[in-house]
């Protein structure tokens, strides 16, 4: 599995990983490998978002399922690659359920918003995360090249129109309304390997505020530099209302949306654990969308990595679970929950190993394994590449462990997955099995 380095990749590179749950963010230096592919330009949108919408913390709650068939997001378009288990998560809206630990991350932050700056955020959180592609990359700012706009990394319904990738694609268009301060809650989707910390639809929070001459004049200090002080004090609020008294650090980072970049790191049970990403708004985002003369601060959190942390949860896979032995053990509100293992069923390995063409991801394969075998998959794991000599060609061998959150899995049951994941393999990736 080999990382791409990318020339606009920021300090945050080389530093060493060193968090409990596996950093997420697009921008600085996550990515997977990938071919760049140059988008076809064809008409595709299917269907106009949802309208948007501001909600309060109780109407959010309320918020109407997704009304998407799965006609509007599967298509015969070359460029469609959604699945069927990604149409599923479509309109689940795990963050708007209060007692799930998503629900409940998001509804400690809106808390915290709301006592220390009253009725000043608007909140979303019904957004649909069907959005145009333009939304999700050129507005905010996403170079032309950047990796994340691969059909690798990211899923398209059509050429133009994608299933969001972050929430960072609400951020113009919610200015264009005039909103000032907000906080934009969402699944997000991202095509990715699969292990603990991985999973392909996930959760975001973004948040934005915005300053005017007024505010800054009074503190002496030019605009940008009281959004960056306005931001850091506010995030350290927010990363103390949710952990404690713990010790944080600044890290300088990159995004394309802000200059300067930042990530908040604290240091939580032994280790520097990365809490956000955040920044200073790019002048041209506010100049165009919200007009001149303004400054502002904006954030972006997954909602998954805080309640793992903070709720002690092993699997991002338990997130999509109705047990109630896992469900059961979360209540709205309820921020001191540490989660129970009910019960930790056996895995099974299995390998594959084939010849690779030029064409061939890691997350194409992974995507394969997850139609197949949905939630039962657990991991896959490279565990042997090698290039052979004489024919220069490359095998890489795959361990895929098959687990159970719920119960033991037959033989049998695990065999057959293997055997679909085996021929699906040699016809849909373009590899030789060995
Ligand atoms: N969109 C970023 C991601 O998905 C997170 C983020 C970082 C959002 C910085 C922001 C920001 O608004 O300022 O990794």
């Amino acid at each position: 599995m080999s990382l791409t380095a990318l020339s606009h990749c920021g300090p945050r590179c080389s530093l060493a990983v060193r968090h409990l749950v596996q950093q997420r963010s697009l921008w600085a230096g996550t990515f997977r490998s990938a071919q760049l592919t140059a988008l076809p330009k064809a008409p595709g949108f299917v269907r106009p978002p949802r309208q948007l919408s501001s909600s309060t913390v109780a109407q959010c709650a309320a918020a109407a399922p997704s009304v998407l068939s799965r006609a509007d997001v599967i298509t015969d378009h070359p460029f469609n690659n959604i699945t069927d288990t990604i149409f599923q998560k479509i309109g689940v809206n795990l963050h708007q359920q209060p007692g799930h630990p998503i629900g409940i991350i998001k509804g400690a932050i809106h808390d915290y918003f709301d006592s220390h700056h009253p009725t000043t955020f608007t909140k979303f959180d019904d957004l649909a995360p069907i959005v145009a592609a333009t939304a999700n990359f050129d507005e905010v700012l996403v170079p032309a090249d950047h990796v994340s706009r691969s059909p690798n990394d990211t899923y398209y319904v059509a050429p133009e129109t994608v299933l969001r990738c972050h929430t960072s694609a609400h951020q113009a268009e919610i200015l264009r309304q005039g909103e000032r301060a907000f906080l934009v809650t969402g699944d997000v989707y991202r095509r990715d390997s699969i292990d603990a910390t991985h999973y392909p639809v996930f959760h975001q929070m973004e948040g934005v505020r915005v300053f005017g001459p007024q505010d800054w004049q009074a503190s002496g200090m030019e605009g940008a530099q009281y959004a960056e002080v306005e931001l850091k004090r506010t995030l350290e609020g927010l990363a103390q209302h949710l952990f404690g008294e713990v010790e944080m650090r600044w890290i300088d980072a990159y995004f394309p949306f802000t200059e300067p970049s930042f990530e908040l790191e604290i240091f939580f049970k032994g280790q520097w654990l990365e809490v956000l990403g955040c920044g200073v708004m790019q002048q041209q985002i506010l100049d165009k969308n919200l007009g001149p003369g303004q400054k502002a601060w904006a954030f972006g959190l997954g909602l998954e990595r805080l309640a793992m942390v903070l709720f002690d949860i092993p699997d991002i896979r338990l997130f999509w679970t109705s047990d109630q032995r896992f469900l059961g053990q979360f209540k709205a509100g309820n921020m001191t929950t540490k989660f129970k293992s009910y019960s930790k069923y056996p895995p099974c390995y299995k390998d594959v190993a084939f010849w690779i063409s030029d064409a061939f991801t890691e997350n194409n394969l992974c995507e394969v394994v997850r139609d197949i075998a949905g939630d039962l998959a657990e991991e896959v794991k490279l565990i042997d590449d090698f290039t052979h000599p004489k024919t220069g060609r490359t095998s890489h061998c795959y361990r895929i462990a098959y687990r159970s959150m719920e119960r033991s899995l037959t033989d049998d049951e695990v065999n057959a997955l293997q055997e679909e994941v085996r021929s699906t393999v040699a016809t849909k990736l373009n590899v030789e099995l060995r």
